[in-house]
């Protein structure tokens, strides 16, 4: 059976006050329409419509080739809406599924389960419902004494006994397809705004003898629309507690996941343990038994596993197994520590690779760099990698001591088991097992090399 979804993005989301479209504003760390792309994705057998209208042009190019897009202008309702996409799907679909995409909590789950209520049903309408106390802004569900529904009524058209009711029309339908299309144009024009109401095909077919399923969901939290960024910040803190939570249920330690910010994005492994004030945003990726924060930020990095990294900060960088990082160390685009690496208090590294059992602890600045396996980067270490127009690289071999505050003048090699003395300027290739000191340091002697290769 084919199924697909229609999700309705076309309208202003004028009480966001914003100049992004309603549906891009992002909820952990993804825009809204994401989080409905991927709740839909489960239950349906389709490429999904989206019907766009304000900010068609920013919300089509986020979509990219992840849905249709279909334009809806002017916007002249939630029924209107819908019908741009018979065109598209008129003897393409078996089901429809139709979704406001400002509800990023409602589940996938929810979703399939209401496929499923309409692939049993005989009528032509399954539809989501829930029973709140503050009914405020919804659509109220009329049933007959004998609980059929007979239709849903928008709040402001609502008699005073219709807005007692406490069962609300939450904005997630499945139809049969045909039965569908042709209802789309027997909904009557509103009066009072002149716009199409999609609601209005429950009346229509409960007016034709037709069953309309009206499941009740249990959990409130999943239907809460976003209408304000108020509801927003709602949205988010459940969102964020539903990742959280998640990840805790696989084996993820959290000292206090209230602040722990963990994007939908992210995966951990086992046993690692998040401490408070942590933020884990885009596509990271934690192997198991590390100890990440507190106080640390990591976007779109991977970390092995036996980690520590304290109060440190991690952008598209990589840390093999056994990596001791921070407090306080910065790992820019393209850092690579391999493992056993240490890295102390006040560091940066930025497109370079550090072998296996680099020690770098403290207060240095490596870029554009290849470190050998075991080298010792001293306190104050830099490599000058910029000379004002183009930035040059640094080849470090193994077994290096690199002394205090040594200016490592790129481009520029050392050989394996090399020694530098504090305070020297290094503008020079440095020949293997060779001590160099001064400005500009000079080579003074031949050493011999204690351990090799790290043995
Ligand atoms: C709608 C329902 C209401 C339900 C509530 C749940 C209707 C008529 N009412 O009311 O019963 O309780 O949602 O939150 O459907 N949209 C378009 N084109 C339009 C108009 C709207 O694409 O011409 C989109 C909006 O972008 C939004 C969705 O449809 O994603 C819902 O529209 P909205 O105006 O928010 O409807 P509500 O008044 O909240
Ligand atoms: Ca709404």
């Amino acid at each position: 059976m084919r199924v697909t979804a229609v999700l309705l993005a076309a309208g202003q989301g004028t009480r966001m006050k914003s100049n992004l479209p309603k549906v891009l504003h992002p909820v952990t760390g993804k825009p809204m329409i994401w989080h409905a792309l991927t709740a839909i994705s489960q239950s349906t057998t389709e490429k999904p419509i989206v019907v766009v209208g304000h900010g068609a042009d920013a919300v089509t190019k986020y979509l990219g080739d992840s849905a249709h897009p279909v334009l809806q202008e002017p916007q002249l309702g939630t029924g209107h809406a819908v019908m741009q996409a018979e065109s598209l799907l008129k003897g393409k679909t078996d089901l429809v599924v139709v979704c406001y995409s400002d509800m990023p909590l409602l589940r996938g789950e929810t979703l399939q389960k209401l496929v499923e209520t309409q692939m049993n049903n005989k009528g032509p309408i399954s539809m989501l419902t829930v029973v709140a106390d503050d009914p405020h802004g919804f659509g109220r569900i009329i049933r007959k004494a004998d609980g059929t529904v007979e239709a849903i009524v928008e709040e402001y058209v609502a008699t005073p006994e219709q807005l007692r009711v406490k069962e609300l029309n939450v904005g997630g339908y499945c139809f049969d397809a045909n039965w569908l299309w042709d209802a789309l144009h027997r909904i009557p024009k509103n009066p009072k705004k002149g716009e199409y109401y999609l609601t209005d095909t429950v009346e229509l077919a409960a007016k034709d003898g037709l069953s309309v399923q009206a499941t009740v969901m249990d959990d409130v939290e999943e239907t809460i629309g976003i209408n304000t960024r108020v509801h927003l910040a709602e949205v988010e803190t459940a969102m964020r507690r539903r990742i959280n939570e998640q990840h805790m249920l696989n084996g993820v330690t959290m000292v206090d996941p209230a602040s722990t910010y963990i994007e939908a994005s992210v995966s951990i492994g086992r046993d690692t343990v998040i401490m408070p004030n942590t933020y884990l945003h885009g596509k990271t990726e934690i192997g198991e038994d590390n100890v990440i924060g507190p106080n640390s930020i990591i976007h779109d990095s991977k970390i092995g596993s036996h980690c520590k990294v304290l109060a440190s900060v991690m952008e598209s960088a990589v840390l093999e197994d056994y990596v001791d990082m921070g407090p306080f160390a910065r790992l820019r685009k393209g850092a690579h520590l391999g493992s056993h690496v240490h890295m102390g208090n006040f560091g940066e590294v930025k497109d370079s690779h550090l072998a296996d059992g680099v020690k770098m602890g403290h207060f240095s600045y490596i870029g554009n760099a290849q470190i050998g396996a075991n080298t010792n980067i001293g306190a104050g270490t830099i490599t000058c990698n910029y000379d004002g127009e183009k930035k040059h690289a640094t080849e470090i071999g193994e077994d290096v001591f690199i002394g205090s505050d040594t200016m490592l003048v790129a481009p520029l090699k050392i050989g394996a088991g090399a020694r530098t003395g504090a305070g020297s300027v290094v503008t020079k290739n440095v020949p293997e097992d060779t001590l160099v000191v001064g400005v500009p340091a000079r080579a003074i002697k031949k050493l011999e090399r204690k351990v090799k290769n790290g043995k």
